[in-house]
């Protein structure tokens, strides 16, 4: 395996969309941030150097980093930030990922702009476990805020409501044809009649679960989240911030035609096409030498915005390709049950605040009834070395009051929630199984859960309330797929087991920007195992300091 070197500058960067500038943070210039290109099993070494004015983290999404959580990058929980001016070199340690998986910064809401793909190609003599497509395409969704991020997350923290919405849905960096000053910018795609592309996708919103669809075309899903699927031809896609796929298109429509791709958010406004919730970029074939027709490209169908069966069939229908030289391994012996409730909360305001949440209240999330209170050191230093006083161990398994959690009112009285630092402390290679379960306490929304340091198999999914006896029946222990984010449906609940292989300290939290804000996160920590080979690593010589 190779040793790769990248170099990330972060730096403010003017850039011009839907008729202003204004300077963004960026990596290298560049938005969205450059493609880290590698093969299984290679280790990247990337330089970041924090050349912008506020703290930074930078994380890999997906990567597991084996024994070696030092550079995994969510603040607070790993490695305290990056300060203005400070370098951090990272060691990005492969594995067994391969297939696309993404980067982006884990501090604040800076990973509006600080975001691009990880590709990770089959080691050199390997192949894809299908027919080499004829190119690969980047499909990076992202948003453009017409404010500064920073203030944007600062007025909807201390604002205690919902935060503002982004002013455009991009593809690419580009917000596409439906927008103001945006047409002679929007993306292209060119193809040629005949050949096949892998499209590697990733949602980089922040807030939202976008459909995606090609007009006049299908896609095939045969991977996700760097690991293979079983191919899945559909029409639409949904995919959830974190959340990445491969997918491969044939051009099979006639030379010189057009066609819109568009993605629209799910949870976004009721809408019509024409509004800040949908993106375009143009599929375009190549002509040789007629001209191009003019017409305006097919617009695809797409779901409903609100449509959660469509978002929901999508997503249970994704397998492990499952195959001898993909092969799987579902934990089947479980030795530790979790049932953790996901919730949207309100809290009371202080006396001196006015809160802008329902009822004048400020909006919190919880998990198992617990809003995770962000240290100001890093959980993984204070494990470590073995300093007291940063978080306590005793992460509730079961959810402290049952409830109906899916029942249409709920009672008010259900929404309190503690606020601490708590983590679930696992022995090495202990054998997990976790049921999300979503509340409908203030608003059952979907909550894409993405757990660092681990793949882990969804065995199963359904609306209403999870009930193991009826629904542990169901359980898909053949061929589930291997994620690292998954859409807990609303009003539903979703199953999965993994095997805490990997000793360390592992952020788990919903990857709507907004409810980890809120508190939705929480904090496995992974002993070491008896061997030598199974202890975490000593850290770096560049740990920032806080
Ligand atoms: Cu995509 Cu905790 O991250
Ligand atoms: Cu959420």
């Amino acid at each position: 395996a190779a040793v790769l070197q990248y170099t990330f500058m972060i730096q403010e960067t003017n850039y011009t969309r839907l008729c202003s500038s204004k300077n963004i943070l960026t990596v290298n210039g560049q938005f969205p941030g450059p493609t880290i290109t590698a093969r299984r099993g290679d280790t990247v070494i990337v330089d970041v150097i924090n050349g912008g004015d506020h703290n930074i983290t930078i994380h890999w999404h997906g990567v597991k980093q084996p024994r070696y959580p030092w550079s995994d990058g969510p603040e607070f929980v790993t490695q305290c930030p990056i300060q203005p001016g400070a370098n951090f070199s990272q060691r990005v340690l492969l594995s067994d990922e391969e297939g696309t998986l993404w980067w982006h910064a884990h501090s604040d809401w800076s990973r509006a702009t600080i975001h691009g793909l990880f590709v990770i190609l089959p080691r050199l003599g390997t192949t894809y476990p299908f027919p080499k497509p004829d190119a690969e395409v980047p499909v990076v969704l992202g948003e453009w805020w017409q404010n500064d991020i920073q203030t944007v997350f600062e007025d909807f923290i201390t604002g205690g409501g919902d935060p503002a919405s982004s002013d455009a849905l991009t593809i690419n960096g580009q917000p596409g044809d439906l927008y103001n000053c945006s047409s002679s910018e929007t993306t292209k795609i060119k193809v040629d009649e005949g050949k096949t592309y892998m499209l590697r996708m990733v949602n980089a919103a922040m807030n939202n679960i976008a459909f995606f669809a090609i007009a006049n075309h299908s896609l095939t899903v045969v991977g996700g989240d760097g690991a293979y699927m079983k191919p899945l031809i559909s029409n639409y896609i949904t995919i959830a911030p974190g959340q990445t796929l491969d997918l491969l298109l044939t051009a099979n429509q006639p030379a010189g035609g057009r066609y819109y791709m568009a993605a629209k958010l799910f949870n976004g406004q009721p809408s019509s096409l024409f509004d800040n919730t949908t993106t375009t970029a143009i599929l375009e074939y190549n002509t040789g030498n007629f001209t191009p027709s003019s017409r305006a490209p097919v617009f695809p169908s797409l779901p409903d915005f609100n449509d959660s069966n469509a978002s929901f069939n999508f997503t249970s229908r994704l397998r492990s390709l499952a195959t001898p030289e993909h092969p799987i391994d579902v934990p089947l012996n479980i030795k530790k049950t979790l049932l953790y409730t996901l919730s949207i909360n309100t809290v009371p305001c202080s006396v001196n605040e006015t809160c802008l949440g329902p009822g004048g209240r400020r909006f919190a999330a919880s998990i198992n009834n617990i809003t995770f209170d962000m240290p100001s050191t890093s959980v993984l230093g204070a494990y470590y070395r073995g300093i007291s006083g940063v978080y306590g161990n005793d992460f509730p398994d079961v959810p402290p009051f049952r409830f109906n959690y899916t029942a249409s009112s709920l009672n008010r009285s259900l929404q309190f929630p503690e606020t601490g630092t708590d983590v679930e402390m696992l022995k090495h290679n202990e054998t997990v199984e976790l049921v999300f379960q979503g509340t409908n306490l203030v608003a059952g929304v979907d909550h894409p859960m993405h757990l660092h340091g681990h793949s882990f198999y969804v065995v199963g999914s359904g609306f209403g309330n999870f009930n193991r006896k009826r629904d542990s029946l169901n359980y898909n222990l053949v061929d589930p797929p291997l994620m690292q984010t998954i859409a807990v449906p609303q009003n539903g609940w979703t199953a999965i087991r993994f095997k805490a292989d990997n000793p360390g300290v592992w952020f788990m939290h919903c990857h709507l920007e907004r409810h980890v804000s809120w508190g939705m996160g929480m904090v496995f920590i992974v002993r070491n195992g008896k061997s030598s080979n199974a202890r975490i690593l000593p850290p770096p010589p560049d740990m920032p300091p806080c």
